[in-house]
């Protein structure tokens, strides 16, 4: 993709992030007075997860949600993403840990970066692992996420393939039951 092009991207990245926002905004309004009225510690609050209804989210693309005050991004990968990311071999990487809450261990082969078998559904942190910048989508030399502070580029599965960042997008603790996507 052209640097023409990203800033439409992130135009659109922030209407995803807006309609998410307003999801959000619904269940915080249910569970802030609760919370507000426990006034848990902060190790609690930290425990907390979200539900977010992926239903809406085309192949190919993706949305961005709050958790934990960080950014999550949640993509449903197109075919063509999930070719390019399974033809990868290990010695290609940097960091060769799959760095999946979900499967502590595990090596970054594709496989071990996703929620579901078949490869749709990739979840992670949006957070550079380089410094922290949040990378933009659809974007970089390999097809999957540009950061664009110091120039790191992740592939189609997060996975750190040059530039300063150390190590693959981290994949949270995450479930995804029919179209509920459960964080934490
Ligand atoms: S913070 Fe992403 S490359 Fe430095």
């Amino acid at each position: 993709m052209s640097h023409a092009d990203e800033p439409a991207g992130n135009r659109r990245d922030f209407l995803y992030v807006a309609t998410a926002a307003t999801g959000a905004v619904v269940t915080g309004a249910a569970v802030w007075p609760l919370i507000n009225q426990m006034n848990p510690s902060a190790d609690v609050q930290a425990l907390a997860t979200i539900e977010v209804d992926v239903d809406g989210i085309e192949p190919g693309s993706q949305i961005t949600v709050k958790w934990r005050g960080k950014p999550v991004f949640i993509r449903r990968r197109s075919a063509e993403e999930i070719e390019a990311a399974r033809a990868v071999t290990l010695a290609e990487l940097p960091d060769q840990g799959s760095e999946n809450a979900n499967k502590p261990g595990t090596d970054a082969l594709d496989a071990n970066r996703t929620l579901d078998e078949d490869g749709e559904w990739l979840v992670m942190m949006g957070v550079c692992t380089h410094l922290g910048c949040v990378p933009l989508g659809d974007a970089g030399d390999f097809g999957g996420w540009f950061c664009p502070c110091h120039g790191s580029h992740y592939d189609t599965a997060g996975r750190i393939r040059k530039g300063p960042a150390p190590t693959n997008l981290p994949v949270p603790t995450a479930t995804l039951d029919g179209t509920t996507l459960k964080l934490g």
